[in-house]
């Protein structure tokens, strides 16, 4: 039996203990965060993340082997393991702004680890995706004390997407364990490789260097990511050719050299991962010299903002040119569906360019509401968040399809139409709807990469 803590409460941690405590038993997994309305939340049945499937998972093993709390310092104490997924965001400020990561959060972790722990042997596990070599600035700092502890520092990075998190916890494609190339580090390694075997198949357990975990955690993100810039660019070039995305993504997809997942043209990926994993890598690149590759990445985040913008101009373009007093509503804020999380949603940027042509915004989302008005708090005009669907789209002149969720599909459409402003127009930022359909009804629709149609 050991002692896991984790430190940080977020997307990341809190879902990966509650399924390690779910299927470890033995253990005592402690979970802290500093944030004492979080830390309440988890021990509530109001989780602060909305995630299917995860209350479940969460009730089976709370206040049996999985405990939430706020103070740190008495369960490092005693820890065996320790996992940390506090926040890495880019860094806002001086050397690398806007680019490298802000490793802040992360260092004062590592500085309480050492100051607490007294087991004689810690297995310190990087949760949280981080900048290549960052496992070995770990290590130095837990190697400053006078400590009696010995550390082993693993990179166990997690792969888990939100909205689907405990589905891919369940049942992952790999587990990455990457631990110093000595005997002792392939220990440590193990040690976590043990947790994950209690439901995990053997042979998805991947054990590597604490570089090459790193570094694969970064350009699998950066590669999904790619992708989708990749389909998107040439949902443009459809556009002005009339082939049809969709078509194209399927002819590619089925190549299996290609494969068909990641190829959904869209208004733009979000997520508090890919930009600035992306943005990392591209950071990293050009540390070590490789302006070349810095670029090439780079231009993958310049894609994405390009495709929202395209994505707004087009909406612009439409309305005429002018959109000063007209009312535009987002379907969906969220940046994808199945979560209320809105980081780096290209709802927000949408918004922002709607709001500054003196369009009035409403918008609708089932989940991500709360978020999507601290999103907004700064903005200056004329914004409003709607809880029912059908008030939300009431004198409409345009809607524009933020976030795939399946309620959006079995919308009575013709009821919509009629409390719409005409011409009615509707903007499919993910190809979601029945494009055929709206037509009919009377809508002018506008799909992505595909010909518009249109009444007027
Ligand atoms: C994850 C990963 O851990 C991060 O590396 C990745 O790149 C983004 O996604 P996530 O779980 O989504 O982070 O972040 P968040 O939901 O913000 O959770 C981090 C938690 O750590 C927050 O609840 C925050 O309060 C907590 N935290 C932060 C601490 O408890 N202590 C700190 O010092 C800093
Ligand atoms: C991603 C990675 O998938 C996950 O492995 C990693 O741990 C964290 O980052 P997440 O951001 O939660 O997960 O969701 P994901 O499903 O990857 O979607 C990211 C964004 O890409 C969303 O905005 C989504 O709508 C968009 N997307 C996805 C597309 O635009 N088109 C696609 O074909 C797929």
């Amino acid at each position: 039996m050991s002692n896991i803590l984790c430190i940080g409460a977020g997307y990341v941690g809190g879902p990966t203990m509650a399924m390690i405590a779910k299927n470890c038993p033995e253990h005592k997994i402690t979970v802290v965060d500093i944030n004492e309305d979080r830390i309440a939340r988890w021990n509530s049945d109001d989780l602060p993340i909305f995630e299917p499937g995860l209350l479940e998972v969460v009730q089976e093993a709370r206040d049996r082997n999985l405990f939430f709390q706020t103070d740190v310092a008495s369960p490092t104490t005693d820890a065996d393991i320790i996992f940390v997924s506090v926040n890495t965001p880019t860094k806002m400020f001086g050397e690398g702004a806007g680019k490298a990561a802000d490793l802040q959060y992360w260092e004062k972790t590592a500085r309480e680890i050492l100051a607490n722990c007294r087991k004689p042997n810690v297995i310190v596990v990087e949760k949280s995706t981080l900048p290549v070599r960052t496992a070995e600035a770990m290590a130095r700092i837990l190697e400053s004390g006078n400590s009696s502890t010995q550390f082993f520092v693993v990179s166990n990075p997690e792969f888990l997407a939100e909205g689907t998190a405990i589905e891919d916890l369940s049942n992952p494609d790999r587990v990455l364990i990457g631990g110093e190339q000595n005997e002792q580090g392939r220990k440590a390694a193990e040690t976590v490789a043990a947790l994950y075997a209690h439901w995990v198949p053997q042979e998805r357990l991947l054990l590597t260097s604490v570089w090459s975990s790193e570094l694969s955690k970064l350009v699998a993100n950066a590669m999904l990511a790619q992708r989708i810039s990749s389909i998107n660019s040439i949902s443009a070039l459809c556009e002005r050719t009339e082939a049809d995305i969709a078509e194209v993504s399927k002819a590619i997809g089925m190549d299996t050299r290609i494969g068909s997942k990641f190829l959904e043209a869209s208004i733009g990926f979000g997520g508090s991962c890919f930009r600035k994993d992306i943005l990392h890598l591209s950071y990293l690149c050009e540390y070590y010299g490789l302006p070349e590759v810095a670029d090439y990445w780079a231009s993958v985040v310049g894609i994405n903002e390009w495709q929202t913008d395209r994505f707004f101009q087009n909406i612009l373009h439409e309305q005429f040119n002018t959109l000063a007093g007209k009312t535009i509503s987002l379907l969906g804020f969220a940046f994808k569906q199945d979560t209320g999380d809105t980081r780096d949603s290209p709802a927000i940027p949408l918004c922002e360019k709607l709001l500054a042509e003196h369009a009035k915004v409403k918008v609708h989302d089932p989940k991500a509401l709360e978020n999507a008005r601290l999103d907004l708090k700064d903005l200056e005009g004329d914004v409003s968040f709607v809880e029912d669907v059908y008030e939300a789209v009431e004198g409409a002149h345009a809607l524009a399809l933020v976030t795939q969720w399946q309620e959006y599909r079995e919308l009575d459409f013709e009821r919509i139409f009629q409390v719409m402003a005409k011409p009615a127009f509707i903007f499919d930022g993910r190809n979601h709807l029945d494009h055929e359909k709206l037509f009919e009804i009377g809508f002018n629709v506008f799909p992505l990469g595909k010909v518009p149609l249109k009444h007027v």
